[in-house]
């Protein structure tokens, strides 16, 4: 049974398979300042959290997990200062997790009290699989679950004692490598502690803590979940990819598609080990299927800057929609098409976005069309050389010229071994220029 590394019976899928696009914004939730902000190598202190929160709010994210209260004295002020410095818009939700402990939990709504109720999320989680019970807890399915209620039951009891209706989530955590059967009868033994109703409901998060699988496995096996769960109706069904396997942003397509309503994710894809699913880009790919994601990317030069500064991260170059080189094409045939495209579209700007190579307008995401696209080098061709040339210096050469040209600057290009800037090139053509 465990050959694959873990159990997981076959499960059937119907309902997700045709769709071909996510047609419509998940509620998003941030994780950055927790899950992110767990797996640095120094978490941030409490000013960069706050400059971290107060961008994620510019964005437009109504849901920020801030924290782990409990983990430790800054988790803990960070939360407190929200809530004491008024820093919570009425639109806004924190969230705040805990382990499915007593003292964690006490810990944890202490760190909440005075807040208003309707912007708290309680996070509660427990480990479910089935290499966690065996091997870290040594306990029986049953035992497992016990924890799960315990902690549901712990969470009502003490929102009650304060008069306070927290909104609550559980995390049945090792989701992925729980047998389905088994998370959904723990996810509705929960369920059945907390009553959700339409006014109050309560969020299940079926995290891929580790990715394990093909995506539409996950996406199987959160239409199993999605389809059988109690109280469907008042349940907001929420998904947590990490990235294990490369594929968490298909995790959450798929995800989405089978059912879920929520995502949990971070900005560039921060988070532990090779992170969790990364935000930017699953609401681009929306974007760009003409959905709007109900979040602000078209400054995304602004959130690197910011995210790189407080995580002391970086942004690799390939990065989807962000990364330095993402735009970029150094290839003659590429330039001259993408050159040959933006002048069609110059007929008629409102038109679809149909310019080849370049999967969106550049701009939609702050970056400019000139200086991130067109780049010179030894590979490159007329095209693009006379693309720089006429954008930028107002010459519009004759085609014969502008392939004499073209050859001029690719051996300049290639006889230094570097690219050339939009200067280089007009001093190339400009003392070329009375020999060509
Ligand atoms: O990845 C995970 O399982 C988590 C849980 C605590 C939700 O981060
Ligand atoms: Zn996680």
């Amino acid at each position: 049974h465990y050959k694959r590394g873990y159990y997981m019976p076959p499960v059937q899928s119907t309902n997700w398979v045709n769709k071909e696009y996510v047609d419509k914004a998940p509620i998003w939730c941030s994780v950055d300042l927790r899950d992110g902000n767990q797996a640095l190598v120094t978490p941030m202190n409490l000013d960069e959290k706050l400059e971290f929160y107060k961008e994620l709010i510019r964005i437009g994210f109504k849901e920020i997990e801030i924290g782990f209260p409990a983990a430790s004295e800054t988790e803990y002020e960070f939360c407190r200062r929200l809530i004491e410095d008024n820093l919570i818009p009425d639109d806004v939700t924190i969230q705040v997790l805990t382990q499915a402990r007593e003292h964690i939990i006490k810990k944890t709504f202490e760190a909440v009290r005075g807040a208003n109720p309707k912007n708290v999320i309680v996070h509660l989680y427990n480990s479910t699989s089935y290499a966690q019970r065996t091997q870290v807890f040594k306990k029986s399915k049953e035992e497992i679950k016990k924890i799960a209620i315990e902690g549901a039951e712990l969470l009502k009891k003490l929102a009650d004692e304060d008069g306070a209706e927290y909104r609550f989530e559980y995390s049945p955590e090792s989701f992925t490598g729980t047998e389905p059967e088994y998370a959904l009868e723990v996810c509705n033994a929960v369920l059945d502690v907390w009553q959700p109703t339409a006014d109050r409901k309560v969020i299940i998060n079926l995290p891929a803590t580790v990715e394990m699988s093909l995506p539409h496995v996950y996406a199987s096996q959160i239409e199993y979940m999605s389809t059988n769960m109690k109280y469907r109706e008042n349940v907001v069904l929420s998904l947590h990819p990490h990235n294990d396997r490369g594929c968490g942003v298909a995790d959450a397509e798929l995800g989405l598609l089978a059912g879920a309503d929520r995502i949990e994710g971070t900005l560039f894809g921060n988070g532990e080990r090779t992170g969790n699913v990364d935000v930017i880009t699953v609401a681009m790919n929306m974007f760009t299927h003409g959905v709007d994601p109900c979040l602000d990317f078209s400054d995304i030069p602004r959130i690197q800057e910011i995210y790189e500064r407080l995580t002391d991260m970086e942004v690799g170059p390939r990065q989807p929609y962000c990364g330095k080189l993402v735009f970029a094409a150094f290839s003659g045939s590429h330039q001259d098409a993408i050159a040959k495209g933006m002048k069609f579209r110059e007929n008629d700007p409102e038109q679809m976005w149909t310019v080849p190579y370049l999967p969106l307008n550049p701009e939609d995401v702050g970056r400019t069309y000139d200086g991130d696209v067109i780049r010179i080098n030894s590979q490159s061709g007329k095209g693009g050389i006379g693309f720089i040339l006429e954008t930028k210096y107002g010459y519009d050469l004759p085609k014969k010229m502008k392939e004499d040209v073209g050859y001029a600057v690719k051996d300049v290009s290639d006889k230094n071994h570097k690219e050339l800037q939009p200067d280089e090139v007009y001093d190339v053509f400009m003392s070329n220029y009375v020999n060509i």
